[in-house]
């Protein structure tokens, strides 16, 4: 298993590019599964374990794939997929695997998924997501720890999600994409890599309005063809260059993310001191020998994104005087506070909020990552602290990051993975 053995106390400063986002790499993997015909291409797709698990998901399903991990380019051949199955397994190992569910529906009118449980940041159901193959015409049933959907062929509807959710968004628009007549997603969920996914779909051949609002509307076509596409940049492996800028006084221009896409963040970090300036595809921070506190809330997009707050707190915790960071996304969020205690800040929590007592400086210490986003954090607040700091269970980060290690190394960061 490796660790990060991080030495804090360097200020960043440097350029770096951000690859494609995984979030919207996912659900573009899974959409490949709605060409009959032709071979998709995605451009610039980072090499972490999320990529891998969902390509293993369709190549299970009968999809030949390629990743050259070198140019970062992945081919997907869909036309002879002949298994509707993702199994426990796999599953288990990443939740966006759910999202094979509306292409399949849609295509073979049958799909079998296992359910994907609870996960260490919530509960997170997906019964929004059924709900919405239900309106659509299909028979659900749940058995042994799986989902199953059938439908001679989807029928067009209208549904009102709950509440705006990012992968239920986009497995319903993946089936509807091909169901007979319109349909409309209301409370649709707003984020880029959302709007990214439509860019897809419509290149495929298929026929979407108003993606980007809280309204979109899907006229069905009977098939899609594959196509090439660069998808956007990840704004979440930009915005943890921002927070490690922002945590370490540093100065760092991040290539690959439009500011608009980050604007709630960028507006904090402003709050917080830190100088920021952008331009078409990049955004530039330079931040104060020290961060003055900011209260944050977490939101759907356009709001505060839920993935960015314990990276935010990182950053809090050392900032001038006192914040607070309520998170309204997913109930279970805070497991990175334990964490940041360890390396010495001063946080409490009340149900969904967090208070973060600003410290002068924290102090180095062995901790542990428990998801993506809260070991991202870890590593900002390492790099902060003084002293060294051990930071195991890498294997989460490797989920949503590629080597963040050496991009962090070419920021002058001293970060290095080790073997236990
Ligand atoms: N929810 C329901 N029922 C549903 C679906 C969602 O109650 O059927 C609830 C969730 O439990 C949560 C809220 O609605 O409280 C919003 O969840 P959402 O469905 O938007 O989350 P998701 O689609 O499962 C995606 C990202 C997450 C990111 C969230 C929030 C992907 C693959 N995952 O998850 O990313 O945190 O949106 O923006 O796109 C990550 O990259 O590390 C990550 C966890």
């Amino acid at each position: 298993m490796y660790y990060f053995a991080v030495e804090g106390g360097t200020r960043l400063s440097g350029e770096i590019s951000v690859g494609a986002s995984k979030n919207a790499v996912l659900p573009m993997i899974a959409a490949s599964l709605l060409a009959d015909r032709g071979t998709t291409v995605l451009k610039n797709v980072p090499n972490n374990a999320d990529v891998r698990t969902m390509l293993a998901v369709i190549s299970q399903l009968g999809a030949e794939v390629d990743f050259d991990k070198k140019s970062h380019k992945v081919t997907i051949d869909a036309s002879r997929v002949n298994s509707y199955e993702a199994p426990y397994d796999l599953v288990k190992k990443m939740r966006a695997s759910f999202l094979v569910m509306g292409p399949l529906l849609a295509r073979f009118g049958v799909a079998r998924v296992s359910q994907p449980g609870g996960c260490a940041i919530g509960a997170r159901p997906v019964d929004q997501h059924i709900r919405g193959f239900q309106k659509l015409g299909a028979k659900i049933s749940e058995t042994h720890g799986y989902t199953v959907a059938k439908a001679k062929r989807l029928r067009g509807t209208v549904l009102h999600f709950d509440r705006p959710t990012h992968t239920g968004t986009e497995n319903i628009l993946m089936s509807a994409v091909l169901a007979e007549g319109k349909t409309v997603i209301i409370n649709a969920a707003q984020d880029p890599e959302v709007v990214d996914l439509c860019e897809f779909l419509k290149k495929m051949g298929a026929k979407i309005e108003g993606a980007g609002t809280s309204r979109i509307t899907i006229r069905g076509v009977s098939s899609l063809k594959a196509v090439e596409h660069k998808p956007i940049g990840d704004r979440l492996e930009a915005g943890t260059f921002l927070f490690a800028a922002a945590a370490t006084g540093g100065k760092v221009k991040v290539r690959g993310c439009p500011p608009e896409h980050l604007s709630a963040v960028l507006f904090k970090l402003e709050d917080m001191g830190a100088k920021i300036t952008g331009g078409r595809n990049w955004i530039e921070i330079s931040a104060p020998r020290r961060l003055k506190s900011t209260d944050i809330i977490t939101d759907p997009y356009p709001g505060f994104p839920t993935d960015l707050q314990a990276l935010a707190m990182a950053a809090l915790s050392i900032a001038e005087g006192t914040g607070v960071v309520w998170e309204r996304i997913f109930e279970n969020r805070f497991l990175h506070v334990m964490e940041l205690q360890r390396l010495g800040a001063n946080i409490t929590i009340l149900g969904d909020r967090a208070t973060i007592i600003g410290v002068d400086s924290l102090s180095g210490a062995n901790v542990m990552a428990s998801d993506i986003r809260a070991g991202a954090a870890l590593v900002i607040a390492a790099m902060s602290a003084k002293g060294k700091s051990k930071i195991s269970r890498v294997y989460h980060i490797d989920r949503g990051y590629e080597r963040l290690e050496k991009k962090l190394q070419k920021l002058g960061a001293k970060i290095k993975r080790k073997e236990e």
